[in-house]
């Protein structure tokens, strides 16, 4: 008797491709980002290079977060957390823009550069000028000893381990959970969060990785789902706060391994052209789940429905409402508003994912993409 090893199969971990695999792995990813970051009682938490640096990071006068493709997004919801709670003045820039522009950078800005790979040609030069203008340099990477992190001044991994799938998955994730403790860990030391909020954020970060499990359940519906799904050549994402930048992320997702057109759009600036490209043939994913901006994500899809856009919804586990009137509703445990991206993100992946599979795309390895950009 042999048994027929084939290497590939155990690198995939027993799953057909390395994106899948990834996106499996997120709730164990999440769990090791915060290992010996976060306490076991799930109650307090610290970012070293927060503590380590905090009188420069104390005292600066705008943070710039620099990136490129997924960690881009990733750095909009950096910007939504810093602003929230530090209340610091948070920019977002693409790497490839800023490098360019002259940039207006002075001693006394912080500049947080976020990238998987640490090799991003882009996001390395944005780094070297921001330096060499004088700016103190935090980056955010996985690739342990990478060109990013030697080039900054101090930083943190997001420990995921590596990301083989083109399309980022994992490393998104990492990087929002460790934006979420740069935000609380500096909150902390300014002063500018209650006690009440930072243990009620700090305990709620710790359960994510429970319920991202929860969340991964739904792989097999959204299989099914997108098996609906598989004729259209565009697609709409919208999404409101902290889930707007999740609207890209998805939109991007389906782009990258579906070829599907997709666009995100901040939900309130549907009516500001989009809506034009809605009928019958457009599905319009809403990320709709139950925060403080769900009234009027609610008025939203009825002006899709209006128009007979197909709605699929991602809402809070026993919402009704928006049952009521989208096509199709992903429903996902509830966590608080600034964490809903961890959570929300995940059905987005899985619906790229499925939408590939079965236009026999290959996911792991989309045409034209690379999964790291070391040249222009
Ligand atoms: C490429 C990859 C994307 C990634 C982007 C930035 O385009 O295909 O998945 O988001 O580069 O990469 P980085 O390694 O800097 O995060």
């Amino acid at each position: 008797n042999t048994i027929e090893l084939n290497l590939g199969q155990l690198e995939k971990g027993g799953y057909p491709h390395f994106m899948l695999k990834e996106i499996f792995e997120q709730p164990d990813c999440i769990h090791d980002c915060m290992r010996g970051r976060i306490n076991i009682e799930g109650t307090d938490i610290a970012l070293s290079a927060i503590i380590d640096h905090k009188e420069k990071l104390l005292h600066a006068k705008r943070f710039i977060i620099v990136a490129c493709g997924t960690s881009w997004h990733a750095a909009l919801i950096g910007k939504y957390l810093i602003e929230k709670f530090c209340r610091f003045p948070v920019e977002v820039e693409y790497a490839s823009e800023f490098r360019y522009r002259n940039p207006v950078i002075n001693p006394g800005d912080v500049v947080i550069a976020i990238s998987q790979s640490g090799e991003t040609a882009d996001t390395l030069a944005a780094v070297e000028e921001a330096k060499n203008k004088g700016a103190f340099i935090y980056g955010i990477c996985n690739a342990v000893g990478s060109s990013i992190p030697r080039a900054t001044h101090t930083g943190s991994y997001i420990h995921v381990g590596p990301e083989i799938g083109v399309a980022s998955t994992k490393a998104f994730t990492g990087q929002v959970t460790v934006l979420t403790m740069l935000a609380l860990t500096l909150a902390r030391e300014k002063n500018s969060i209650g006690n009440e909020e930072f243990r009620q954020v700090v305990h709620e970060l710790s359960t994510i990785p429970e319920k991202m499990k929860k969340v991964l359940e739904k792989n097999d519906s959204i299989a099914n789902l997108s098996q609906i799904f598989t004729y259209a050549h565009n697609f709409i994402y919208l999404g409101r706060g902290f889930n707007y930048p999740v609207a890209l992320e998805g939109a991007l997702k389906l782009k990258e391994i579906s070829y599907i057109h997709a666009e995100g759009y901040p939900a309130a600036e549907m009516k500001h052209g989009p809506i034009a490209l809605i009928d019958t043939e457009m599905p319009v994913v809403v990320v709709a789940t139950h925060n403080n901006q769900y009234e009027k994500i609610i008025s939203n899809i009825q002006e899709i429905k209006a128009r007979k856009g197909k709605v699929i919804a991602l809402v809070t586990e026993g919402d009704t409402t928006i049952k009521n009137i989208a096509d199709f509703c992903i429903e996902l445990p509830k966590t608080i508003p600034c964490l809903d991206p961890l959570i929300t993100t995940i059905p987005l992946q899985l619906l790229a994912y499925h939408i590939a599979i079965c236009k026999g795309k290959d996911v792991d390895q989309p045409r034209n993409l690379a999964k790291s950009v070391t040249v222009e």
